[in-house]
């Protein structure tokens, strides 16, 4: 197979037309087959459910080349599982959790072509999402769906790739106190979209969004959790009901703890703590650990003593060791590395 002539090296975090596409469709209470589709258009009626009610969610991850030249997917079976919470808090039909895999499989392998090289720096993003596809305009859940998977090749998510950025802590919130945010609807990043345009208009990567209750405890950005160290090496993360349970989070506390020897602490994190610890970064699958240098809130600099110019040396572990599994240069746990061919 060879691979697509593409700049490798300096692909941004963008959409790309590639090969093909995952299409199954739900109709009379069951899916269909699903199949490999090579048009990328979308065609549906002007009252479908998700162009009047927003009935939609997603997943993301990632697919790899490794060292010796297999292409992998990193726990794609959390995603599946995710994908149905989704599924179930907005009243849509479950993918069921095997078929979802089944289905990210048989779309990487159609468009092996695309996923970079590894040493690249680029990795192929896969996205799974649900839309109601039937029309739909007194306020209730549409009755048919299409589940779609579509890949792109992408490299890193904040321009400069493992250099600090700097966020601002937000006055907009982007989910309710038992709302939707513990979930991956498209509506609560439909939420976020002033907020992040704001704060780059203004200079900031992200916002930070304090728990909207009491904007006192530190919740998550527009596209990922965090991840704090302390002064003396423990690793501190945020726990709310209204924060995504990222896939890459999870991992991050098991890498810290059983790879690194790291004390770890999954807890509710106050905002007044957050000038006591020594780095502090963004993770997810797009952002994979992104180094925080700086917060600023209306107009008060939080400086994390790792500085603007290097990520912090906790962190860089974190990433090295991270991406290190998902390349396949170091033995992850069992089930973490999903081969696909
Ligand atoms: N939080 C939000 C709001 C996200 O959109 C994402 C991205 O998926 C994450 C966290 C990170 O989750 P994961 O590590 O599963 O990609
Ligand atoms: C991901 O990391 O997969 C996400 O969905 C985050 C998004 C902001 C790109």
């Amino acid at each position: 197979m060879e691979k697509k002539n593409l700049d490798w090296g300096n692909l941004g975090f963008g959409y790309m037309t590639t090969d093909y596409r995952y299409v199954a469709n739900y109709k009379d209470g069951k899916w269909d087959d699903g199949a490999l589709v090579t048009d990328p258009t979308v065609t549906l009626n002007e009252c479908a459910g998700v162009f009047q009610y927003s009935q939609s969610c997603f997943e993301g991850l990632k697919a790899y080349t490794t060292e010796d030249g297999h292409i992998v997917c990193f726990r794609p079976d959390l995603n599946a599982s995710r994908m149905k919470d989704s599924c179930e808090r907005l009243e849509m039909p479950v993918f069921p959790e095997d078929r979802f895999v089944d289905a990210v499989e048989q779309v990487v392998k159609a468009n092996a072509a695309w996923v970079p090289p590894f040493g690249s720096g680029a990795t192929l993003y896969i996205r799974p999402y649900m839309i109601a596809t039937n029309a739909v305009i007194g306020v209730k859940p549409a009755d048919e769906y299409q589940f779609r998977i579509l890949v792109t090749p992408v490299g890193p998510y904040f321009k400069g790739g493992a250099k600090p950025i700097t966020i601002r802590v937000s006055d907009f919130d982007r989910a309710a106190p038992h709302g939707t945010g513990h979930i991956k609807a498209g509506l609560n990043y439909a939420m976020s979209l002033h907020a992040i345009v704001d704060a780059h208009a203004q200079g900031y990567a992200e916002n930070m969004y304090l728990d909207p209750a009491t904007r006192t405890y530190v919740e998550e950005t527009g596209g990922a959790n965090f991840i704090f160290i302390t002064k003396d090496g423990t690793f501190v993360t945020p726990k709310s009901d209204s924060i995504l349970p990222s896939i890459t989070r999870r991992s991050l506390m098991v890498v810290a703890e059983k790879y690194l020897h790291m004390p770890v602490e999954h807890r509710p994190v106050k905002f007044s703590e957050v000038p006591d610890f020594a780095e502090c970064g963004l993770c997810g699958t797009a952002a994979v650990i992104s180094p925080i240098g700086k917060v600023v809130d209306h107009g008060k600099e939080i400086c994390f003593p790792s500085g603007m110019e290097e990520m912090g040396p906790y962190t860089k572990k974190l990433r090295e060791t991270l991406t290190g599994i998902q390349m396949g240069e170091i033995e992850g746990p069992e089930g973490w590395v999903h081969k696909i061919m």
